[in-house]
């Protein structure tokens, strides 16, 4: 008798995990090839910035499941043009999780394509969890998360020597995210943390009203990056005070970068250790670490 399929408990599959390091963990690094379905950060949207790896497998699949409007279509009728394709938009994990289960079981290629990088406000592990649970085996395959496509067109590092020692990715309270939770005035108070905020475009004003209500400099750059990599990409600066209200004009209510920190006008930073006579004092860790 063929057992049937266990019903998906992504609650079980979390609960499951707990104590139990993977061996694949040593078995495999990111980037190798491994069995069972790959989440792939399908990069900011110029399919151009999907990695090697990410490419290969996208050319391969029967089913590519993809995050919806964050992944650029362009991406999908380039690379899987073979592959049905079908939006994870509106569908919960009791639906996903077999949609990906049975092709898997079927013997189709399948492929979990996330915007940017997975491991960024990406809720993979649930996925993977729940198919693990249910005997899919699956693994990551990382992508470049927005906030780097934001740095690159601004021209600019997310860290500079004296200006930003830290980069916080964080999001801003709001339906999923309690008040005490938000921490982004606490990453501008630090004074040397680049702040990334992601999925808060349409709360850009009132992010920014409560850093003027805590003390933060007014004048503290702030850039949108909206659809970084994108052809339609906008790039809207302006400070702490200005920002919310050159959004609202533009209109963008969603799928912005918004940087805050002086890094984000990549100046009065100072030259690096590393290209300088530091660099030349011998192959210590420290030089070694240097080099990275
Ligand atoms: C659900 S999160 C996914 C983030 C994604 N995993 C990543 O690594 O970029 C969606 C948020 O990421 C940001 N985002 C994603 N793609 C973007 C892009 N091309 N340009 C600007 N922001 C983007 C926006 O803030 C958006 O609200």
């Amino acid at each position: 008798m063929t057992e049937e399929p266990s019903e998906t408990d992504p609650q079980a599959a979390i609960d499951s995990v707990a104590g139990n390091r993977d061996d694949r963990v040593y078995e495999y690094s990111a980037g190798d090839e491994q069995e069972g379905i790959p989440f792939v950060g399908a990069g900011p949207g110029n399919p151009r910035l999907l990695t090697v790896a990410g490419r290969e497998l996208l050319a391969d699949a029967d089913l590519v499941v993809h995050a919806g409007s964050l992944v650029n279509s362009e991406l999908l009728e380039e690379y899987c043009e073979d592959a049905e394709t079908v939006s994870s938009i509106g569908k919960d994990l009791e639906e996903l999780i077999p949609l990906m289960r049975d092709a898997y079981e079927d013997g189709d290629t399948v492929v979990r394509l996330h915007s940017g990088d997975p491991a960024i406000y990406g809720a993979a592990l649930e996925q993977m969890d729940a198919l693990e649970h249910e005997g899919v085996p699956t693994y990551i395959v990382p992508g470049v998360t927005s906030a780097f496509a934001a740095s690159a067109t601004m021209r600019t590092q997310l860290t500079l020597n004296e200006v930003a020692n830290h980069v916080a990715f964080t999001r801003p309270q709001g339906k999923t995210l309690d008040e005490d939770e938000d921490h982004i005035s606490e990453f501008v108070g630090m004074g040397d943390v680049t702040t990334c905020i992601y999925l808060g475009t349409h709360a850009v004003s009132e992010t920014m009203d409560r850093l003027l209500e805590d003390g933060h400099d007014p004048e503290t750059p702030v850039a949108a990056i909206y659809h970084a990599s994108w052809p339609d990409e906008d790039v809207i600066e302006g400070t702490i005070a200005t920002i919310g209200e050159k959004l609202e004009d533009a209109g963008y209510r969603a799928s912005a970068m918004v940087v805050i920190g002086d890094a984000v006008g990549g100046e009065d930073y100072e030259r690096s250790f590393l290209y300088g006579d530091w660099a030349n004092r011998g192959s210590s860790d420290e030089t070694q670490e240097a080099d990275d």
